[in-house]
Order: C-alpha cells, then sequence, then structure tokens
C-alpha cells in the first residue's frame, strides 16, 4: 500500500464560491432532468442547488454542475456498452458514481437496472443523489460505499466469483473480482499522483471479468505531455497523454496476467479532448 498517496486536501479559502452561472445543460441533459427530477423547470432548478449546496466536499466539478452532467453517455464506447448490456448477463459499475447522474441515464437508455452498480467513497454523495432523484425506494440500482483502494490484489490466489447479481447485496467493492463486464470511471484518476494512478489501474483490472468484449472506459484530466498537473488547487495531481495512458494500462494488465495477455487481448484508446473544460465552464465560452 506504500504506493498509494491519499487525495491531497483543499484549503477551504482556496474552493471558489458556488455560482448558478455554470449551469449550462446541453438539450439532451435539460430533458433527461427534466424527467428524471422534475417536469417543472423551476422545482428542477431547485433541487440541483439544494445539493450541490449541501456536498460537503465540494470537488469543483460540482462547483461546474457534474453532478447533474451526462458525460459517460458521450464517450465513444458508450453504445456497444449500452448494446451489450441490453443483450443481458452483464454487470456495470460506476466507480466513483458521486450522485448517481450517469448510472440513472444508462438505466433511462435501457441498460437492466438490476446489473447496475454505483459506488462511492461518500455515503453522502449517494444520499444526495437519492434526494435529488426521489427513487430511493423506486429504483433497482444498487448504490454502495466501498473504497477503490480496499480491493484486494487477487491476482495469485483468484477469489471466488460472484455468479450473478440477482439476490446479493452489494457492500463492498471486493466482492465483486473478476465479475464486472463494464467499469466506468469518470473524473477520478486526476484527484492522484503517478503511482496512485496505477494502483487504481490494477484494481480496475483485478475487478474486471475476463471475457471478450469486458471493458473500462472513463474521463479524467489529461495533458498533451504527461507530468504533473498545474492544480489551481494546490493539490498533487499527475495527468496522463495519449501516449503515457496505454503504457499504464498495458503494464498494469502485464502484472495482472501476463505480457502476453495485455499484447494480445487488451486494446487501449485514449483521446484528449476539450469537454471537460467546457463543461466546467459553461459550453461555448
Ligand atoms: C471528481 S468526482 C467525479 C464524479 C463523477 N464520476 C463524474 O464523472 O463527475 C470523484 C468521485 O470519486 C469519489 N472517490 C474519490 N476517491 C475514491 C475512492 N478511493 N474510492 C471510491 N470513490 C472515490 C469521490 O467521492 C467523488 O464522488
Amino acid at each position: 500500500m506504500s504506493d498509494i498517496r491519499p487525495e491531497s486536501q483543499v484549503q477551504p479559502s482556496l474552493i471558489p464560491p458556488l455560482d448558478t452561472l455554470f449551469f449550462n445543460p446541453s438539450l439532451m441533459e435539460l430533458e433527461f432532468l427534466h424527467e428524471a427530477v422534475s417536469a417543472d423547470d423551476g422545482e428542477m432548478r431547485k433541487r440541483i442547488l439544494e445539493v450541490q449546496k449541501d456536498a460537503k466536499y465540494p470537488y469543483p466539478c460540482i462547483l461546474g454542475f457534474h453532478h447533474v452532467a451526462l458525460m459517460m453517455s458521450g464517450n465513444p464506447i458508450y453504445p456497444a456498452v449500452l448494446k451489450s448490456g441490453k443483450r443481458g448477463d452483464t454487470v456495470f459499475l460506476d466507480l466513483g458514481c458521486c450522485m448517481g447522474t450517469d448510472v440513472r441515464k444508462l438505466v433511462h437508455d435501457g441498460y437492466p437496472a438490476a446489473s447496475v452498480l454505483g459506488c462511492d467513497l461518500r455515503q453522502e454523495y449517494i444520499d444526495l443523489g437519492y434526494k435529488l432523484y426521489r427513487d430511493q425506494e423506486s429504483s433497482s440500482i444498487r448504490f454502495f460505499t466501498s473504497d477503490i483502494f480496499d480491493v484486494p490484489l487477487s491476482f495469485t490466489q483468484p477469489a471466488t466469483r460472484l455468479e450473478g447479481l440477482a439476490g446479493t447485496k452489494i457492500a463492498s467493492l471486493s466482492q465483486l473480482i473478476g465479475s464486472l463486464t463494464h467499469i466506468y470511471i469518470g473524473a477520478v484518476f486526476h484527484l492522484f499522483d503517478e503511482a496512485t494512478q496505477y494502483a487504481i489501474a490494477l484494481r480496475l483490472a483485478t475487478l474486471l471479468k475476463r471475457e471478450r468484449g469486458a471493458v473500462i472506459f472513463g474521463r479524467h484530466r489529461g495533458l498533451e505531455q504527461e507530468g504533473m498537473i498545474d492544480d489551481h488547487l494546490g493539490r498533487t495531481r499527475y495527468g496522463h497523454s495519449e501516449r503515457s495512458w496505454p503504457v499504464l494500462w498495458k503494464k498494469v494488465f502485464t502484472e495482472a496476467e501476463s505480457a502476453e495477455f495485455a499484447e494480445r487481448r487488451v486494446k487501449v484508446e485514449a483521446k484528449l479532448s476539450e469537454i471537460f473544460w467546457q463543461h466546467v465552464f459553461g459550453k461555448g465560452r
């Protein structure tokens, strides 16, 4: 565990104030929020602002209204993941799901809710998701708290694989070793330094089912040239590049399986784009 360095704490005085000007939903986001939160536009906006205010550690992404942004569904691999989920017999996890907007959109798009899991370190965010969407009683998505760093690395002694989710109470990521067909992780890697990002990737590889078509996907702050991010909140954060990201994953699967497995069975794609920052600072600005 020595290679794991916790997320940097931010001095409260550096955190910018909340600003409703950053709420610039796209048409697709508005449509979803009207369906999932409230058809009444005023009520929908009121609840979004309420949960934003209640979020105890306001990540810059929450200040930028990412708690109600639909970024997962914009990922190029999303249609294939959705199609595979609709065929059945898959298990989906959003790791670091925050208030669970992306997984609710996934289910809205047709992925079977009973096969969808949302995990976050902070119960408070999951509760704020229930407060926002008012679906604690009605939703079949299973949300739970767990820490990615608590996943044991069991490459040499494989743990018992979970045989389907039906009827199983999921309370910890360690129950899911080798069981997940689809893993989404959004805006999490970039919270950490390089060695810790490697430790996260190793644990995601541990959770992934060894099956053709199994996917880990996401989006994180990157750099044209990999290195430390010049962070306006003074946090210690590393950014991968389009070149270093595949190197990371090949190394992870070499450690988890073998060099041959990493070479022949693992495909890695990374693309640097502006979308993340457009969402933080408002579209078109
Ligand atoms: C910056 S937010 C991103 C939220 C969302 N995925 C998105 O794309 O907007 C990072 C999320 O990861 C969660 N998180 C941070 N460290 C974690 C850990 N060690 N294990 C599980 N979740 C973690 C945080 O609580 C937070 O909800």
